[in-house]
């Protein structure tokens, strides 16, 4: 029998690969993913090549998944509760459905990863996995061995002979999770919400106290929702996002230091770090301020926390997301034009917006004269009776007084 593991290279997972092999006396197939993690992939295949693997997919996805699921997310505007951009939730349904899709093509009934037992991610990639396939068997070793330890973990690799870079002999300081949406830390320094995440633990934006003291000016150009061009150059998915990243990175935009609810029930600090989706964020919302319908707007609004728990919680392949994606893609065919934004210290703002497909009308909404399609008269009935009820209300109150 054959596992199909999801495989980074780093230490963790080497000893994951080397402890299947042991403990269940399978065949190893690796999966490395290039998500824009801005890790060099080939260590990775050296590494499970020294461990004996012979079937080793190291796979660029970086396209498939900004166009494939992070573009359809923004569409939504999705933030779980409030400000988080879910950069790891979104990458999780990817490389569960790359899992899947090896194990049928190498015919291994079983897939791999090493997602801890206490988070979302071990949710995330299973829900996935089981939905793509109701067959597939799934491997989690932090649930299985008892390896909890650092210094267990640590003797395992040494009578393994899987070598430790001296860096990984004490503890990690935190946990990282990076791909081309964000950096997320979370854990041992972090673990204390009281206290203040010291500035080593930012990956990919400098301190917005630093950033330059003068304002840079971008135009972010949309078709059907999604961003297609920066300033006047268009660029495929993955390479735009890259582009915001550097430009958010370099104005310390799109930090968050957050206590969340994860799905598991505990809540837990992380420190995010989402240059260019901060960025994208609000210049997508500034192009639908023109082009969307104020009753698409609001509905798009109250369905987007549910949508963004779905997908928080790894239901991105469930029918009842892919009915508000649905939902969400048809509001999208006139969200187009261009945004101008100012990136200032840490900042994001919409300054200027415009598209072929405006619902604006200066003509209705000037303060001067306008030609005569509203009538004033119009919104003395439209208040009257809005107010109807409102003033029954108040007499019946001042009567009980
Ligand atoms: N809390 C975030 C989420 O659930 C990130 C989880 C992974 N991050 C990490 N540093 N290991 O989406
Ligand atoms: C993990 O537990 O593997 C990372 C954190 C999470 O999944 O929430």
């Amino acid at each position: 029998n054959k596992v199909v593991l999801a495989y980074s290279g780093g230490l963790d997972t080497s000893i994951i690969l080397k402890w299947l092999k042991v403990a269940y006396d399978c065949e190893v197939v690796t999966f490395t993913a290039d998500l824009g993690q801005g890790e060099e992939l080939e260590p990775a295949r050296k590494k499970a090549e020294m461990m004996g693997i012979k079937e080793i997919f190291i796979e660029d996805v970086r396209e498939e998944f900004v166009r494939d699921f992070v573009f359809p997310m923004f569409r939504a505007n999705a933030l779980y509760e409030g400000v988080y951009l879910l950069g790891t939730s979104i990458a999780r349904p990817l490389i569960s459905k790359r899992l899947v899709e090896i194990a049928r093509e190498v015919g291994a009934d079983a897939i791999s990863h090493g997602a801890t037992g206490k988070g979302n991610d071990q949710v995330r990639f299973e829900l996935a996995a089981y939905a793509l396939d109701p067959n597939i068997k799934v491997i989690a070793p932090w649930r299985e061995w008892d390896l909890q330890s650092r210094t267990r973990l640590l003797e395992f690799a040494e009578q393994h002979q899987i070598p430790v870079p001296k860096d990984k002999r004490g503890e990690a300081p935190f946990s990282v999770d990076a791909n081309l949406l964000h950096t997320s830390s979370e854990g041992k320094v972090l673990e204390d919400p009281a206290v203040e995440a010291p500035d080593y633990v930012y990956q990919r934006t400098v301190n917005p106290e630093d950033a330059p003291d003068t304002p840079e000016y971008i135009t972010v150009e949309f078709e059907k929702g999604d961003p297609i061009a920066i300033n006047g150059e268009k660029l495929s998915p993955a390479m735009l996002l890259t582009k915001l990243n550097e430009l958010g990175g370099k104005h310390g935009i799109g930090r968050l230091d957050l206590v969340e609810n994860r799905f598991v029930g505990m809540k837990s600090r992380g420190i995010y770090e989402t240059p260019g989706g901060t960025i994208l964020l609000e210049a997508h919302r500034g192009m639908e301020s023109l082009t969307l319908d104020r009753g698409a707007a609001h509905l798009k609004d109250e369905i987007m926390p549910r949508y963004a728990e779905l997908i928080y919680n790894g239901f991105w392949y469930s029918p009842e997301r892919e009915m508000l994606q649905a939902l969400i893609d048809k509001s999208q065919e006139m969200v187009a034009g261009e945004v101008r934004l100012k990136l200032y210290k840490g900042s994001a703002t919409v300054v200027g917006r415009s598209s072929p497909f405006s619902l604006y009308s200066e003509d209705l909404v000037t303060f001067e004269e306008g030609s005569g399609t509203y009538d004033h008269q119009d919104a003395q009935g439209f208040i009257q009776l809005n107010g109807l009820r409102l003033k029954t209300y108040a007499a019946r109150r001042d009567q009980n007084k």
